[in-house]
């Protein structure tokens, strides 16, 4: 599990490693919803969780691309095509499934959601390291 945010996770930009955090913070709402079966939960808290990881990474995606351009981040334009993957799969969610049987669709996304920390947030965000030296000049 991959849930709890650490060192490993840091850039060193306070106002994205914030936002990374509550990201963790949100995966680890789905591994609770998955350790229960979706049993203690309704179709709206499921909504509300999918749609508070839809609005939040669409603001952070937003943030984050607006650090890499005034740091002239080399790999913006690749960078860019993986958020906007994450958010057409958030997009894919099909509601009407997820009313009938919850589970199978909070477990995908949790894992997705694993997945994109550990191959996005570990390995492509972390590059932003090297160039935070370009946003405390200005
Ligand atoms: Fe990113
Ligand atoms: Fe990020």
């Amino acid at each position: 599990m991959v849930s709890t945010w650490n060192n490993a996770f840091e850039i060193g930009i306070e106002t994205i490693d914030a936002q990374h955090k509550e990201l963790f913070r949100m995966l680890r709402d789905l591994e609770q919803m998955v350790l229960t079966k979706c049993s203690q939960y309704e179709y709206n808290d499921f909504v509300k969780l999918i749609c508070e990881v839809r609005d939040y990474s669409t603001y952070h995606f937003y943030e984050e691309e607006k650090i890499m351009e005034v740091t002239e981040f080399l790999e913006l334009d690749n960078h860019r095509k993986q958020h906007i993957a994450f958010k057409e799969e958030i997009n894919k969610i099909n509601y009407i499934q997820l009313e009938k049987e919850p589970l199978p669709i909070i477990n995908e996304l949790k894992s997705y959601i694993e997945l994109w920390i550990m191959q996005h947030m570990l390995l492509e965000d972390t590059k932003l390291r090297t160039y935070t030296h370009k946003l405390t000049k200005n």
